[in-house]
């Protein structure tokens, strides 16, 4: 049937963001079928069984040993019908009743339980507008869920040992008498004091957090996100901002989430394909997405985004209790800004502006400028050396008859940029490139109801300082693939139901390197896999029945942790869990916590508002 719209256009997602204020919750499911699990309808829960708690597979944070960590609860709220309405705030202060001021790793935690029926919901944390979190929601059942979500803050330090100010959270979420999930929140920050001897070597990760941190996002009051919303290709989001006149190192760390006509941006065809074939609202644009990052106009760095599915993308079923990599830690991108430095010292305003090449409505995008500043000088001067950054470079092969047919895309990008900045530390020359390479491989067939999608993205990105009167030269290089495979197919049923099948494998590979050739270097692997198979008979909007399986495979390799998992779930069981613990170092490392030392921005720096730095020794 040409009429039939392809699968991508029914591909559902439970993810219910809807970009204009709700008044009636009536039309709320008209952009993109969605449908429920089965499971869900159930009326009475049974009280006898336990609640279920979902986990996303990761590797556990380095904690110091021997101190125990002042927690401090800053925010319980219970998020019910919040859509539309302003972000919860709550006060925020450092703990007042820990005995040490100084703190050698910051932990947020995320503790939520939910019951009945509910959608997935984006959601994001920031304090003082710098967000510290973005994540997704677990689907709940009626006999209930639990999750909780830790990550280390660190990096956040000087921001989170400020006092006065205002943490947020949005989630915008819907109850009625068919969404009944209501879920109830839990926001700690664990504090873990520093103590020489505990000092936790956390190799290629280690990065002494900056001296200031500068919110890129929206400023309260608002009824949404603090994140500015991307609805095309043309939309320009962007933000003006002073940097001090001292800082000798920038880097902007963006976070991205990706929803509606979007939240499967890799799976969707080409505008071409819809045009020929008559179809309407079927998202289009092609699958290739970046976000291009400028500084007063001009691109400084680009994102190729992680394909990150979230607790109800594809099939459901497939992320219980399992999630999918990066759904409950949405990975945030860093662009180093110091070649530009140079540019941006003049104590003026200068605009920092987010695009998406091929946008739909909707992406969620804003950023953090994390700054060094030169404690020794009151105005640090810098130049920009040398930028190229050349447009994209694309290649499209399609074939196809009516709703059948292949379509191949594959582009790259380059952006190199050196510049030096000259502080109390010397006169530094930094280089910034990034590479980056984008495959996809489309294959639709059964007339347009059935879609493979093969997808890689493979990234490097490499800084590079040159120290003063040496030949020194300190680097921070990473390697990061992304993977994406999806086999779907729907099949009709007849008495207006469809049986789907779906496969799915996200994979994400990254290795990272730091040091240099004089002290020696740090590194890491990471290889982390999923694969999925499901399938679901939904009639209307429900499904009637259906099954999820995922195995997944960790293995991280650094020189501050090793740690393996192998486990795999099918239809909210566990079937095998090995590993799980921390396994045998390959190396002991040699650095041990005058690793500081390795990047030579931190080399001489003592903290007065942080432990953190105490032990750097000068170089
Ligand atoms: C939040 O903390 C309160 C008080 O400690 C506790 O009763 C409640 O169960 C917690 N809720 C969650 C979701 O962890
Ligand atoms: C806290 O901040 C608010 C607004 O920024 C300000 O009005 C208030 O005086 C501050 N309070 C203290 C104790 O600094
Ligand atoms: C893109 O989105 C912006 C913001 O909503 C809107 O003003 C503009 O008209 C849109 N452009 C196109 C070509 O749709
Ligand atoms: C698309 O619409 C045009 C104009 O109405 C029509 O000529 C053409 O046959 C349609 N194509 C398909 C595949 O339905
Ligand atoms: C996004 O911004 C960059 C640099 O500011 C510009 O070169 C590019 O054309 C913009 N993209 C689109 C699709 O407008
Ligand atoms: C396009 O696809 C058709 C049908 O599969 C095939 O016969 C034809 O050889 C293909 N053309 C090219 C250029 O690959
Ligand atoms: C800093 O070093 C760069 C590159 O070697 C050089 O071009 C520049 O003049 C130096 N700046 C100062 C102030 O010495
Ligand atoms: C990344 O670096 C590796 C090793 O040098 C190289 O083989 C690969 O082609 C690079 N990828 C890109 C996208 O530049
Ligand atoms: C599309 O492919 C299916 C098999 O996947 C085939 O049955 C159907 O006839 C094809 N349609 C066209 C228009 O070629
Ligand atoms: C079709 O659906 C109706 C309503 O759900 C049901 O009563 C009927 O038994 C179904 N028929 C078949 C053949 O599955
Ligand atoms: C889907 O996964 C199942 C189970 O691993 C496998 O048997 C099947 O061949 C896969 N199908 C495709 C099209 O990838
Ligand atoms: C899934 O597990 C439930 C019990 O928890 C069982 O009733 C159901 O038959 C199982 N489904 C499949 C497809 O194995």
């Amino acid at each position: 049937m040409a009429s039939t719209p392809p699968f991508s256009l029914l591909f559902f997602s439970l993810s219910l963001l809807l970009h204009q204020p709700v008044f009636s919750t009536a039309n709320l499911h008209s952009l993109r079928p969605e449908f429920l699990p089965q499971q869900l309808r159930q009326t009475t829960p049974q009280n006898d069984t336990p609640p279920t708690g979902y986990f996303e597979v990761t590797k556990p944070i380095n904690l110091p040993k021997t101190t125990t960590p002042c927690s401090h609860l800053v925010l319980a709220h219970d998020f019910a019908f919040t859509y539309g309405k302003p972000p919860v705030l709550a006060p925020y202060d450092p703990p007042s009743h820990c005995p040490s001021r100084k703190f050698s790793k910051i932990v947020l935690e995320w503790r939520a339980t939910c019951r009945g029926r509910q959608f997935d919901r984006i959601f994001g944390v920031w304090l003082g507008g710098v967000e510290l979190l973005r994540s997704c929601t677990a689907e709940p059942r009626s006999t209930g869920i639990f999750w909780s979500v830790k990550k280390d803050v660190t990096r956040y330090s000087s921001l989170l040992l400020k006092k006065n100010q205002t943490l947020a959270v949005y989630l915008g979420n819907l109850v009625d008498s068919t969404y009944t999930g209501v879920y109830h929140v839990n926001l700690t920050f664990h504090f873990y004091p520093f103590e020489e001897k505990s000092k936790a070597f956390d190799g290629v990760e280690d990065n002494i957090p900056a001296d200031l941190i500068l919110p890129i996002s929206r400023n309260l009051p608002l009824n949404d996100g603090l994140w500015f919303e991307i609805e095309n290709s043309t939309d320009l989001s962007l933000k003006e901002v002073k940097i001090p006149q001292n800082a000798y190192r920038a880097v902007l760390e963006v976070y991205v989430s990706f929803h509606e006509n979007d939240e499967f941006w890799y799976s969707n065809v080409i505008n071409e394909y819809i045009d020929a074939n008559n179809l309407t609202n079927t998202p289009g644009n092609g699958p290739f997405r970046e976000v291009v990052v400028s500084l007063d106009g001009e691109l400084v760095g680009a994102i190729w985004p992680f394909t990150v599915i979230y607790t109800g993308g594809v099939n459901p079923l497939l992320w219980r209790p399992i999630t999918g990599i990066g759904s409950f830690n949405l990975p945030s991108y860093d662009i180093e800004i110091t070649p530009f430095l140079g540019r941006v010292l003049d104590g003026k305003s200068h605009e920092i502006s987010f695009n998406v090449t091929n946008a739909l409505n909707v992406w969620y995008v804003d950023a953090n400028l994390h700054l060094w500043l030169d404690e020794k000088s009151l105005r640090t001067e810098g130049e920009v050396l040398k930028h190229v950054s050349l447009p994209l470079v694309v290649s499209l092969v399609s074939n196809f008859t009516g709703l059948n047919g292949t379509f191949l895309t594959s582009i790259s990008r380059s952006v190199k940029s050196a510049g030096w900045v000259k502080s109390s530390y010397g006169n530094i020359t930094t280089g910034f490139t990034q590479d980056f390479y984008f495959s996809n491989s489309m294959v639709m067939g059964n007339n347009g109801d059935m879609q493979i999608v093969d997808q890689s993205i493979y990234f490097n990105d490499s800084v590079d300082a040159n120290l003063p009167h040496s030949s020194q030269v300190h680097s921070l290089r990473s390697q990061k693939k992304f993977s994406f495979y999806m086999y779907s197919n729907v099949f009709d049923q007849g008495n207006e139901s469809s049986l789907y099948i779906t496969n799915v494998t996200l994979g994400l590979h990254e290795k990272k390197f730091k040091g240099s050739s004089r002290l020696g270097f740090a590194t890491s692997n990471l290889e982390n896999l999923q694969r999925c198979q499901g399938n679901m008979v939904v009639k209307k909007n429900l499904v009637v029945s259906g099954l999820g399986s995922t195995q997944q495979v960790y293995k991280y390799n650094g020189d501050d942790l090793c740690y393996l998992r192998n486990i795999s779930s099918s239809n909210y069981t566990i079937l095998y869990d090995h590993g799980g613990s921390q396994c045998r170092k390959k190396a002991e490392s040699h650095f041990g916590f005058g690793f500081h030392k390795l990047w030579p921005f931190h080399a001489r720096r003592v903290s007065l508002a942080s432990g953190l730095l105490e032990n750097s020794k000068r170089d």
